[in-house]
């Protein structure tokens, strides 16, 4: 019998055991290991992590397939070209995990302004001897602006949270709008990145990797950036030039980074585990239970509407 729907991994909650009943003979194998590989040219669908990229070579061994299913709202691993040229459905996740990664961004702000794991550390190593005037400080934020790259669902809810810190977001929009954005709880100003940059005491990522946005964080743009500024990224590594990150935070210019994800993760360029300044986490934006298996529905839901020859 065919293998109509080829998952590397089980989802957060019921949705992927509901499809399996839907669609008969769902497997599970792991990202390119002998079963995923011997199953590849029987499958009708496929489900993907954000960190198993598919290559046009997968397509090609996989005549029969109809459907890729991305358990992320990120599609950069996917050769979209050519599964439309070839007529292969790409469904993945929007929409569900805007709060999620938003918040997981307030996160990485907060813990790296006010010190939270070096505070944590301190105390947990017994050396902490109380309360002291200058211990631990990091800058304010109330006041100061904050550039967001992207202004889509996940930045504008990054915005209300930087508007609730009492910061003043700014936009830039990589289609290269201009005019003012409506982020929910008040309007900011689109505007270009070279009017952007040095305006940013904060500076977080919402945009996706793609042709435009690679590199888009170069070693020049971080240079116009203000003296002590504070880098976000929970978008995608290739985003920002991450030596030239490392160096600025070396050499004092930057005022620190929060990382979610990283260029080539899970290999991690091994100058963060030594940076200052840096906060770093294993790509938890969209880590809730409610938004996984959320995300899971609307995945399988998709993955079922292109199965069966309807729009989702
Ligand atoms: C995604 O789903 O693409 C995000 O990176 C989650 O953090």
């Amino acid at each position: 019998m065919s293998i109509r729907i080829l998952s590397t991994s089980p989802l957060v909650g019921p949705a992927l055991a509901e499809l399996g009943a839907r669609f008969p003979n769902l497997r599970l194998a792991a990202f390119r290991s002998p079963e995923w590989n011997a199953a590849l040219p029987e499958a009708e669908a496929l489900v993907v992590m954000l960190s198993e990229p598919i290559t046009e070579a997968d397509l090609d061994a996989a005549p029969k397939l109809r459907a890729i299913g991305t358990y992320s709202v990120g599609v950069n691993h996917l050769p979209l070209k050519a599964c439309e040229s070839r007529g292969i459905a790409v469904v993945n996740t929007p929409g569900v995990l805007t709060d999620a990664t938003a918040d997981i961004a307030l996160a990485l702000l907060l813990a790296l302004t006010r010190r939270v794991a070096e505070g944590e550390a301190l105390v947990r190593s017994g050396a902490w001897k109380g309360w002291a005037p200058d211990q631990l400080l990091g800058p304010g934020l109330a006041g100061k602006a904050c550039g967001i790259l992207g202004s889509g669902p996940i930045g504008q809810a990054f915005a209300r949270r930087a508007w609730a810190l009492g910061m003043r977001p700014l936009f830039w929009d990589r289609d290269g709008r201009d005019g003012e954005v409506d982020f929910g709880a008040g309007r900011a100003q689109r505007m270009s990145l070279a009017e952007l940059l040095p305006l940013s005491a904060v500076l977080s990522l919402h945009c996706p990797l793609t042709d435009q946005t690679r590199g888009l964080l170069d070693r020049a743009a971080l240079e116009k950036l203000p003296e002590g500024a504070v880098i976000i990224n929970t978008a995608r590594g290739g985003i920002l030039d991450e030596n030239a990150a490392i160096d600025l935070l070396e050499s004092g210019r930057l005022g620190g980074v929060g990382l979610d994800v990283y260029d080539g993760e899970p290999r991690i360029n091994p100058r963060w585990l030594q940076a200052p300044r840096a906060v770093l986490l294993p790509h938890l934006g969209s880590a809730t239970v409610e938004t996984r298996e959320a995300m899971a529905r609307l995945l399988c839901d998709g993955l079922g509407n292109a199965l069966t020859g309807t729009r989702g």
